[in-house]
């Protein structure tokens, strides 16, 4: 019976209005989360400070696009049920606010939870889904990261279409993004619902750490995403979690192998640091063109590890051009020499191919079967690799 009022009300809201808007996230969001850094101590200067930081440092110009607002903004819903916005941490309200994110050309992002509750405990979307749609709409939000907290027994897919469904009427056109931590392998049906999934816990500030909840550094959850590749495309990306770059918790070349694999995955690339106070170096890493282009390529393929080698990897994206950009990662705690051959490029072995480096911004030369670098640990060499 559940069964099938589950089939009914899916195939009932997919006659009624069955879509998400289309045309967005073609290459996968780039922009800022407030969670990283903040967490739930957010308020209107920090976003509006973000905002500003975002144009000033040029991060806009490499592509970033939205500001989220992450958890806690939100206190409460008012007697008609409208969800109600914290006042003290944001006294000029939220349309203000949204308002100001736009007069910088930049887009705005809001969060919400399908449950009774989001993950702290402030009121979530459950039996509001179409009124808060509306809402956000009625404040010029663009994009809505919906979490997964204090859900229940509510069905990972009916609830998210439902709130997919909810966006659409209320007929502003807002990126989609679930996050259900990957528990109900959104990949293998949330293509038509949602333009991003979360396909792991949380990203925690280590190279290799984790916790009990499966929250864990970034390295951990390369590799629990990397076999999902066949997922993710133009407008339905698989979502490995927000940069952890510029939050101290890395060395600069991890940072850079970070960002790396992120482009190569092409990964949602959501900073989520200090805009307003980050380091030369960490903005270097943001804002590298070339690694932000392979993240970016119009193909929209998401890269596959071709080779392991224990703590010695090579990653390959192919790209629209045919170029294929290659990441070689040095996991151990000494520097090695890693190779890539043509052949595991797909290329034929004799032939040359120019490689270029995407951190020195330099052409290396042409190379015939393979190109062979030294890479310091916890390290990186990115390159171009093209016919
Ligand atoms: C988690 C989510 C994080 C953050 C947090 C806020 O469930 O994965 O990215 O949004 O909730 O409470």
């Amino acid at each position: 019976m559940k069964k099938f009022l589950l089939v009914f009300s899916l195939l009932f809201s997919t006659l009624i209005f069955g879509q998400k808007f289309s045309g967005l996230a073609l290459t996968p969001p780039m922009g800022w989360n407030s969670w990283n850094k903040f967490g739930c101590n957010v308020n209107e200067q920090i976003i509006k400070e973000a905002a500003d930081a975002m144009v000033g440092t040029g991060m806009k110009e490499a592509g970033y696009e939205y500001i989220v607002i992450d958890d806690c903004w939100q206190v409460g819903r008012d007697l008609e049920g409208n969800i109600v916005a914290d006042s003290e941490r944001f006294p000029s309200g939220m349309k203000t606010l949204v308002d100001y994110v736009h007069s910088k050309g930049l887009k705005f992002g809001i969060y919400s939870d399908a449950g009774t509750k989001t993950c702290q405990k402030r009121p979530g979307s459950r039996g509001y889904e179409f009124q808060d749609a509306r809402t956000y709409a009625s404040w010029g939000v663009d994009y809505v990261k919906y979490d997964w907290c204090n859900t229940s027994t509510q069905d990972a897919r009916a609830s998210y279409t439902l709130m997919r469904d909810a966006i659409y009427k209320a007929g502003r056109p807002m990126v989609f993004s679930l996050c259900d931590w990957g528990q109900s392998k959104p990949w293998l049906w949330a293509k038509d619902v949602g333009h991003l999934w979360r396909a792991t816990d949380d990203i925690m500030n280590c190279w290799d750490c984790s916790d009990k909840w499966n929250n864990a550094g970034f390295t951990i959850l390369l590799d629990r995403v990397a076999g999902l590749y066949s997922y993710s495309g133009p407008g339905h990306w698989n979502d490995p979690d927000m940069l952890e770059v510029g939050n101290n918790g890395l060395t600069t070349s991890e940072s850079r192998a970070h960002f790396s694999l992120w482009c190569i995955l092409a990964a949602p690339l959501m900073a989520g640091n200090d805009l307003s106070n980050m380091y030369q170096e960490t903005l270097d890493i943001l804002t590298n063109k070339e690694a932000i282009a392979v993240d970016q390529d119009s193909l929209g393929l998401q890269g596959v590890k071709v080779r392991d080698d224990g703590d010695y990897e090579v990653w390959v994206k192919q790209l629209a051009d045919g170029s294929r950009a290659v990441v070689l990662f040095n996991r151990s705690d000494k520097q090695a020499n890693i190779t890539v051959t043509w052949v595991e490029l797909g290329y034929p072995s004799h032939v040359k191919a120019e490689v270029r480096d995407l951190w020195q911004h330099k052409n290396l030369g042409k190379f015939k079967r393979k190109f062979s670098s030294e890479v310091p640990s916890h390290d990186v060499v990115m390159i171009k690799v093209s016919l």
